[in-house]
């Protein structure tokens, strides 16, 4: 067998053995040229169907398809080389079965060649999580707030405020770490509970609105440069590259009324 020695990812077992280490850092990316960017710095690059959010304006997740996040996971796999790449299984790709949710996983992982899959959902996804892994896909948890069941849940709320709520949620993180995710993203919940889920769990917490408790961190690109209109109060915010992009346009949209752009600079001339 042919080994290629010019690519070093990094990978999900990587991850996993940072359990209680340096913390893991992760943003989320949906083209080449951010992933790009990003990859040298982060552990791992979520391609999270947030992007349906974020790139094409939808209120909700709900309608992102296995389609769509192929398509926006191989533009980060070519704009990558050292970040391990995680591809969110988007609504309706994997609730049926966990024969579904291999076909879906499969897809992703042949069509893109990321190193790994995402999957919302607890105690009621434990057994699909172990059907992945033991037919060979990672795949990392997601608890807490799931998006994807907003319709359910009545809106994008902080999760874990009572005690059933909070064991839920423990129990949730639990399951799918048994089952054999190799880290579960813990999204927007109470502070105390991070802390209690952690140390107990044998592979990382990654959180998004959970609290420093967690192994490791992630958020959404634009909504930490400023790019998206409105973020969750858990959100950083470390550019304004909305206001950038606002300045350049209205520099460039000026100079083309007063014929101030372009200059000799920007023609072409004929050789000789
Ligand atoms: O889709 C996404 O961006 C996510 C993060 C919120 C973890 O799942």
């Amino acid at each position: 067998m042919a080994i290629r020695t010019d690519v070093a990812r990094l990978t999900a077992n990587d991850n996993r053995a940072r359990k209680g280490g340096q913390p893991i850092v992760a943003l989320t990316s949906y083209h080449a040229h951010t992933a790009a960017i990003i990859d040298r710095h982060v552990d791992f690059i979520l391609v999270g169907d947030s992007l349906g959010m974020v790139m094409h304006g939808f209120e909700t997740t709900v309608p992102v398809t296995l389609d769509m996040m192929i398509m926006q996971g191989l533009a980060v796999m070519r704009g990558s080389k050292r970040a391990l790449v995680v591809v969110d299984l988007p609504f309706g790709s994997y609730e049926e079965s966990p024969a579904a949710a291999f076909r879906s996983a499969a897809r992703i992982m042949k069509e893109t060649g990321c190193g790994a899959v995402k999957m919302e959902g607890g105690a009621a996804f434990a057994e699909t999580v172990g059907f992945l892994v033991e037919r060979g896909i990672p795949v990392m948890g997601h608890v807490g707030l799931t998006p994807q069941r907003v319709n359910t849940i009545g809106g994008f709320k902080v999760q874990g405020r009572d005690p059933t709520g909070a064991d839920a949620i423990m129990a949730d993180a639990k399951a799918v770490a048994e089952a054999g995710a190799f880290a579960v993203v813990l999204e927007a919940i109470v502070e105390p509970l991070a802390r209690e889920i952690t140390p107990t769990l044998a592979v990382p917490t990654i959180g998004i609105g959970a609290s420093p408790s967690c192994d490791g961190q992630i958020l959404v690109l634009e909504d930490m440069l400023g790019l998206s209109p409105r973020v969750p109060k858990f959100v950083k915010s470390y550019g304004s590259l909305a206001e950038h992009i606002d300045s350049a346009v209205a520099g460039y949209a000026s100079d083309v009324r007063a014929r101030v752009f372009p200059t000799d600079d920007h023609v072409y001339k004929p050789k000789g």
